[in-house]
């Protein structure tokens, strides 16, 4: 059973955003997709840049030192340079806080 933990109010993430939390020690990057929310681990498996920091557009997060993207629902990756994917991490919403499950 997932053990879900706190990690921000759910209005701190907008439509289209993405959002860098720290949770249970993990930097974690959240997005929102359309309503649904989503969680990866916030680092590029390209080297050292938070995702939180980059574009998000769709599912797809684009990294900002080079630009590789990730498919922040599987953690794939989608664009060069970037080959090994991120890891992701159950996460909802509820009464208002979004939870993750680390
Ligand atoms: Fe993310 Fe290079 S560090 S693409």
């Amino acid at each position: 059973m997932a053990d879900w933990v706190d990690a921000c109010d759910a209005g701190e993430l907008g439509d289209g955003e993405a959002l860098g939390v720290q949770v249970g020690g993990e930097a974690i990057a959240l997005y929102r997709v359309d309503g649904a929310v989503y969680a990866t681990e916030d680092r590029c498996s390209h080297g050292l840049a938070s995702l939180s920091e980059g574009m998000l557009d769709g599912p797809t997060i684009e990294c900002p030192l080079h630009f590789g993207c990730f498919d922040v629902r599987t953690g794939a990756p989608t664009a060069a340079p970037c080959s090994v994917p991120i890891r992701i991490f159950p996460a909802q919403e509820r009464d208002g806080r979004i939870l993750v499950a680390l």
